[in-house]
């Protein structure tokens, strides 16, 4: 960096993120504005709505990350913006907002690719955290967002090799879908997993798709067994189907958001293990929304010490959208050479460069 801090912006989905970081690793503030109760209602992200929050949002988020640190615009030698991918429209709110300052203060702008983000969030430091070394590599990332699904080895530093990626849903799109049919709402990953806590008794089971040997996954088969589960026991109790507002009983949605949640987790986590083996990986790094999941974690933490291998898993807040990830991988991207110039533009499809 030209020296000063990195703004960091991100706005590709439903959360506007705002981070200032000191170096490729510190925290000094961040501010995260959630649209979660913006689009609950609707049970999954209004584009047009979300953009025009980050619009709102942007601004106050900026104000209150200077203030928490301390410090004013001139504080600020580079500026990160997540280029893709995402929704354009929300994209566009964030990349154009780095844009502008990046030109009125006159400095750097590096455009991220979210998903990078999403693995360099493994690297991040809190505020006042202790200093901790960097995952070591070669290693084994595994992603699991609501957009995105995949496995990559890293033999070093934005270096990535795909080993494997979802063939349908991605993963934390399977849990909101989940979470619709059993009437738990948006988002569905963490109401599954509170559900899944409640369950008692023999646990049940749900189908798994291992794609024989690769490292893909595939989840539209598990949902169509959940749905179908779910639809049958409506049915018989004579109540209206899930999608005219049917619900089981909570023993009943417990029992079934336990067996969907070990499903998901068991084919993530046993091809994630697999793939550091073959790897001869010396970390596993966990990144997006789904990797806040408690039981996936509990269950890659047992593998991972049976392989000797580290686990790097960021606190839930990190896993999720936030600015500081993007700045993470920014500062990465900064210190590679990488800059970019006003005409950036969103990238909604943007793939992780190989
Ligand atoms: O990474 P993220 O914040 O946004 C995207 O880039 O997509 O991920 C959001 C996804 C949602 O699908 C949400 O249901 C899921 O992450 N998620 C979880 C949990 N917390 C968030 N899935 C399972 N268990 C959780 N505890
Ligand atoms: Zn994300």
């Amino acid at each position: 960096m030209t020296g000063g801090l990195l703004l960091a912006i991100e706005s590709s989905c439903d959360e506007t993120g705002v981070a200032l970081l000191d170096g490729p690793r510190r925290i000094v503030a961040q501010a995260v504005a959630s649209q979660v109760a913006l689009h609950a209602g609707a049970g999954g992200i209004v584009p047009e709505l979300a953009a025009r929050a980050h619009l709102r949002w942007i601004d106050p988020a900026l104000d209150e990350v200077l203030e928490a640190a301390g410090a004013s615009l001139p504080d600020i030698g580079a500026v990160a913006a997540t280029a893709g991918p995402g929704l354009v429209g929300s994209l566009l709110v964030g990349l154009s907002y780095a844009k502008a300052l990046a030109w009125s203060l006159d400095v750097p702008l590096v455009g991220v690719n979210h998903l990078e983000g999403h693995l360099y969030a493994a690297w991040l430091l809190d505020p006042g955290e202790a200093e901790r070394p960097e995952p070591p590599f070669p290693l084994v990332a595994l992603v699991v967002s609501g957009g995105h699904t995949f496995l990559v080895e890293m033999p070093d530093h934005l270096a990535y090799r795909l080993l494997g990626e979802t063939v349908d849903d991605a993963a934390g799109e399977a849990f909101d879908k989940a979470g619709r049919l059993l009437g738990l709402g948006y988002p569905g990953g963490p109401a599954i997993s509170r559900a899944a806590d409640e369950a008692r008794g023999t646990p049940e089971r749900l189908p798994r798709a291992w794609l024989a040997d690769t490292f893909d996954f595939s989840f539209s088969g598990l949902k169509t067994a959940l749905r179908r589960t779910v639809e049958a026991e409506l049915l018989a109790g004579g109540r209206p189907t899930a999608e005219d507002g049917g619900r089981l009983s909570p023993p009943r949605v417990a029992a079934l958001a336990a067996a969907f949640q070990e499903s998901v987790v068991d084919v993530l986590a046993v091809k994630t293990l697999r793939a550091a083996r073959v790897v001869g990986a010396r970390a596993i790094v966990l990144g997006g929304g789904v990797a806040s999941n408690a039981a996936l974690r509990e269950r890659l933490a047992a593998g991972a010490a049976d392989l000797g291998v580290e686990l790097v898993v960021p606190r839930p807040g990190l896993c999720t959208d936030n600015g500081a990830m993007i700045g993470a991988a920014g500062a990465r991207r900064f210190a590679a050479g990488v800059r970019a110039g006003l005409d950036l533009d969103a990238r909604p499809s943007l793939p992780l460069a190989r």
